[in-house]
């Protein structure tokens, strides 16, 4: 006797529908996707009881016809793909025909749609079945009311949450659509309230200003970089914001919003040293691929994509954020919004020179005399050195800050955290290729180590050695330095040798800083000048160009601002000027 049947259509509808619809958010999303599929500028929602009750979705788009409308209630009924091959590279959101009968399958469901202003057609179906069909009339457009969802699921019904928490999902929902679409009109109720309203506008930020505030959007930092041909753009947290305020993640492939742990994983890896381990940035990234290096059609619910070749796309994320993150613009900012720099190089990497140089030696090399920045001579000097060379006034103040007026406000460096990047990335580079200079000493040091100092030495040596701090002496607990790194003139080589070997006995700083990461941070924050020190003109000049040349010039290496930013504006509005 035969044991398989095929089961009815309305059964696996249902069945389909476990997959396309896991809550309320699922219908508003699958309805607003299909809104936009069809062109629409404007598109309105409308919830009841957190979509217990009502899900109602309308748009200006191309509407339906008579036979249309019938037909996109079948299951595979799609206008949006043909064939197989167009699978490849498919731009709308849908192409599988599945989510209308889906969704219809188990609510009480209504239809309405038109082509034209005036002649439409209403089809009512409860549980997939049509009930009624109608004329409607009505301007050009489609609306889709779903009611009692899951009425006839009630194992699907029990899993609901409450109103609250699926209304919670459904902001969530069209937020994240809404991050994709900035030109369009956007406009969500809820039980009869208007909640959110957004006009349609030309860009991200202003999007994001739309849904949480424009001074929320002004403090985000750009992002924008090709690698290959992968194209990484949005908005990010400055690092000194993080932690601050709620923590948003958006991100999108090629034009839709996904769940991508690797993408946001990657962006997170490049603000290491510039966060605290354990904070981590809000987010809102899109990449751009060409459509037949991502397959869009692996996830029930559309939530995620596969990418052809992942590495280079999460390296492509990685260094974009990175470069963002490279710039002055991505410096504390009291105020927000994008801070005009003459002095900071854009967005691109410094260009590093590949020699290490002493950092606050007396005599610069390599810079121009101060206050002889007019005139076009050193312009035209410089061919293939970096274009950016002019140093700005600068004052002291505290003993700590280094102060520099700006064409859009006031800047602040702090002097020990700015020496202990410059120095970290000398450390690093010295600690991945070769030697630093090193000073011989004509009295060595000798110095008594506790037995966790000496196992902190022990382990550390060969990359101590590397530094320049030449150890001469094992076993036992005294030891002897002949050399030691030349950092600046006012180094302390023994109490920073000292303070290294204690603070290498303690834990490590960030639990993702690597060895060399961690020895280099370490000896860095010993060896940097401190707080409380004056400075002369040329040092802080000196301080300043190298700073300059930094990878991450905003940002020590504890996840500290080196640089903040008064903007004018924000100093005008607290003076009451504006
Ligand atoms: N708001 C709308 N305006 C105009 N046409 C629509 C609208 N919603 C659905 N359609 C039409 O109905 C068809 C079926 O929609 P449905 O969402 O079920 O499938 P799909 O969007 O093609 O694919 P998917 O299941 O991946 O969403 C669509 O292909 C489209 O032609
Ligand atoms: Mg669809």
């Amino acid at each position: 006797m035969a044991h398989i049947q095929v089961l009815p259509s309305a059964v696996a509808d249902q069945i389909a529908a476990g997959e396309v619809v896991e809550r309320p958010a699922s219908v508003v999303k699958e309805l607003v996707e299909n809104s936009l599929d069809a062109g629409a500028t404007s598109v309105e929602i409308a919830i009841e009881e957190g979509g217990h009750r009502l899900i109602r979705v309308s748009d200006d788009g191309t509407g339906m016809d008579r036979d249309d409308a019938s037909l996109a209630l079948v299951r595979h009924g799609t206008s949006k793909i043909r064939t197989a091959a167009d699978l490849v590279g498919v731009e709308s959101f849908g192409f599988r025909g599945e989510a209308l009968p889906a969704i219809a399958s188990i609510s009480r469901f209504e239809l309405e749609t038109s082509e034209s202003d005036g002649a439409g057609v209403a089809l009512e179906t409860s549980g997939g079945t049509v009930t009624t069909t109608r004329d409607a009339a009505r301007r050009k457009g489609t609306t889709v009311t779903v009611g009692q969802l899951f009425y006839n699921v009630p194992a699907r019904k029990k899993f609901l949450r409450s109103a609250r928490s699926e209304w919670r999902a459904i902001t969530e929902a069209v937020n994240n659509i809404a991050l994709t679409r900035p030109d369009v009109r956007f406009s969500l109720s809820h039980d009869g309230k208007n909640v959110l309203s957004l006009p349609p506008v030309s860009d991200l930020r202003a999007r994001i200003a739309g849904i949480w505030g424009g001074r929320y959007a002004g403090a985000l930092l750009e992002v924008d970089d090709v690698s290959g041909t992968t194209h990484v753009s949005g908005l990010i947290e400055r690092p000194a914001d993080v932690g601050t305020t709620t923590r948003r993640i958006f991100v999108s492939v090629n034009g839709r919003s996904v769940r991508d742990n690797g993408i946001i994983r990657a962006a997170e890896a490049a603000y290491r040293s510039t966060i605290s381990a354990g904070l981590r940035p809000s987010l809102f990234l899109d990449v751009q691929l060409p459509a037949d290096s991502v397959d869009v059609n692996v996830h029930p619910a559309k939530a995620e994509v596969r990418f052809r070749d992942r590495w280079p796309v999460e390296r492509a994320v990685e260094a974009a954020t990175r470069r963002a993150l490279g710039t002055f613009d991505s410096s504390a900012t009291m105020g927000g919004g994008q801070f005009a720099n003459r002095y900071f190089p854009p967005s691109e990497f410094p260009p590093s020179s590949g020699e290490s140089v002493a950092i606050l030696s007396p005599t610069i090399p390599d810079v121009e005399p101060l206050f002889e920045e007019t005139g076009a001579a050193p312009r035209e000097r410089v061919e293939a050195e970096p274009q950016y060379q002019e140093i700005p006034p600068l004052f002291q103040f505290r003993r700590t800050y280094i102060a520099f007026e700006h064409d859009d406000g006031l800047v602040l460096i702090d002097q020990h955290s700015a020496h202990e990047r410059v120095l970290y990335e000398q450390f690093m580079k010295v600690l991945e290729s070769g030697k630093a200079p090193a000073q011989r000493l004509l009295l060595p040091i000798t110095l008594h180590l506790g037995p966790a100092e000496g196992d902190a030495l022990e382990e550390n040596r060969e990359y101590l050695e590397r530094l320049g701090f030449e150890i001469e002496g094992f076993g036992g607990n005294t030891l002897i330095v002949n050399s030691v790194p030349m950092p600046h003139p006012r180094f302390d080589a023994e109490r920073c040798l000292r303070e290294t070997l204690d603070a290498l006995t303690g834990n490590r700083v960030a639990g993702t800083a690597t060895r060399h990461e961690h020895l280099a941070a370490t000896v860095a924050c010993k060896a940097a000048i401190k707080a409380g020190e004056d400075l002369s003109l040329a040092e802080m000049r000196s301080l300043f160009a190298s700073l300059r040349d930094t990878q991450l010039p905003a940002h020590d290496v504890h996840g500290r601002s080196t640089i903040v930013q008064l903007r004018w504006d924000e100093i005008d509005r607290r003076f009451g000027r504006k």
